[in-house]
Order: C-alpha cells, then sequence, then structure tokens
C-alpha cells in the first residue's frame, strides 16, 4: 500500500494526493475526475492500465508505481514537448537511483531494458484542448515479469538490487515538476539543448517500427516540436513525428 502520510512526510502537506487502492487506470479516472492543477492520483494497482498506441500497461503488482497527473496551462503545441520534459524530469528524479536515459520519446531505458512509460492523455472541447494528463509507471521494485515482457523490462530494484520507497520517489518527482512547470510552459527550457544529456541513443543505430514496417535509422536527436530527427540509410536527414523505436537497439 502506498503511505499517504510518507508520502505527505516528503512532499509538504499541501500535495494534492488522490490514493487509490485499486482502479482500471489512473488515466483514465484523472480524465474523467475534476481535478485541481498537480493533483496526482496514484494506485497501487491498475486492472487496465493504458500503455502507448493502445497497449496493455502490465499493472498487477503493488511493488511498482502507477501515477497520473493533472496538467493545466498548456497549449497544444507543447504536448509533445511536455511529453519529453517529463522524461527528463523522471531521470533527473532517478538518477541517485540507477542511470535512466530515453528512448524516444519518453520511454525510460536502463541498460537497454524499459523501466518506465509515459502515457499523455488529452481531452478536447469544441476544438479548445480543455485536461491535459501526464500518466507514469515506474517499475520500482518488481522482482518479475510476464513471459511477453520479460526479454525488455527492467525495474529499479532488478537494476540495483536495492528496494527503494514509492512515496519517497513520487513525492521527488513531484517536487521537480512543480518546480520546473513555470519555466517550461512559458519557454525557459530548450529541449532540444537537454535532449543529448538523457537520450539513450543519440548517434547509435535504431528502428523504427510504425505500421508493422521496420526503417533503420541513426538517432540525431530531436527539434523544438518533440519530433525525432533521424539520419536514412541514404544520409538524408528525416523528421519522424510517430512510430516506436525498438528494443533491438541493444541486442
Ligand atoms: C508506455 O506505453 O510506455 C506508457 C505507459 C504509461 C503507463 C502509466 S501507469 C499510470 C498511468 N495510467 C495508465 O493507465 N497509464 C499510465
Amino acid at each position: 500500500m502506498i503511505d499517504v502520510s510518507a508520502y505527505s512526510k516528503y512532499y509538504g502537506k499541501n500535495g494534492n494526493l488522490v490514493y487509490l487502492e485499486e482502479i482500471d487506470s489512473t488515466n483514465a479516472y484523472a480524465v474523467a475526475n475534476d481535478l485541481e492543477q498537480f493533483t496526482c492520483v496514484v494506485a497501487d494497482i491498475q486492472t487496465a492500465g493504458r500503455g502507448r498506441s493502445g497497449r496493455v500497461w502490465h499493472s498487477e503488482t503493488d511493488a511498482n508505481l502507477y501515477f497520473s497527473i493533472v496538467i493545466d496551462g498548456l497549449d497544444s503545441s507543447q504536448l509533445l514537448p511536455m511529453n519529453i520534459f517529463a522524461g527528463y524530469l523522471l531521470s533527473d528524479t532517478l538518477k541517485h537511483m540507477t542511470e535512466a536515459k530515453i528512448k524516444w520519446p519518453n520511454d525510460m531505458t536502463v541498460n537497454g531494458k524499459k523501466l518506465a512509460g509515459i502515457l499523455m492523455e488529452t481531452s478536447f472541447s469544441g476544438g479548445v484542448l480543455e485536461k491535459v494528463v501526464l500518466g507514469i509507471g515506474l517499475n520500482v521494485n518488481c522482482t518479475s515479469f510476464p513471459d511477453e515482457i520479460n526479454d525488455i523490462a527492467t525495474s529499479l530494484f532488478l537494476e540495483t538490487g536495492v528496494k527503494y520507497e514509492r512515496e519517497q520517489i513520487l513525492a521527488s518527482f513531484m517536487t521537480n515538476l512543480k518546480s520546473s512547470f513555470e519555466a517550461f510552459r512559458t519557454g525557459g527550457v530548450d529541449i532540444v539543448k537537454l535532449w543529448p544529456y538523457y537520450s539513450a541513443l543519440l548517434d547509435k543505430k535504431i528502428t523504427i517500427h510504425k505500421d508493422g514496417v521496420k526503417t533503420e535509422y541513426t538517432e540525431k536527436g530531436i527539434d523544438g516540436t518533440g519530433c525525432l530527427l533521424a539520419l536514412d540509410k541514404s544520409g538524408s536527414l528525416k523528421t519522424i513525428i510517430t512510430g516506436d523505436i525498438g528494443y533491438d537497439f541493444c541486442r
């Protein structure tokens, strides 16, 4: 169980935390409910955790973190950059535990395996951005994974041999987010310049998987909108807007 008083001790009493023992998806809950800026919805277990591209996020153990944060004040052009920036914040949060680097757009990887995933969900009203929810699944203390993801998934415990306090990690992420969000929102964070410090794959060979097709590139960074820049085999620089980088990069 998440210990709400331990979380408050680390974060300070004013943090808006909604703790649920079990829920289908913290993202779904945060999107559906009217919650204040920076409210964090955290659950021990999700029965229908959502991943990117309609995938499932395995959430059946209470050893990990599954949480969603309400983010107000962004315009639609800031959504992909915020996704990227959230990866930077998560990497910073974890830096005393492990060196977690980003696989575009925002998979958190350690030693070529996935440690965390980020899923931003939005709702629009009459074409106007109404709500943004930033959802993060972080494998903290779990010791194993279902067979189908065992080769590509890892946890902080599996990487370091140490069990971590989930409340402290969550409080630390929220503190990082709260202290830097205004700078990000007002254009004071240059995600392009920061990318080389966080990317797991800069200048490395990658395979982009899109619509069942795999294409090889060399990663060359991101642009200001958060799109990936990559050299194709003929040496021409492409801007990748959607797609996944395969986990074959580490083999
Ligand atoms: C990915 O596919 O990499 C993104 C995974 C995001 C999972 C988190 S867990 C908390 C929040 N609630 C959800 O249903 N999904 C996100």
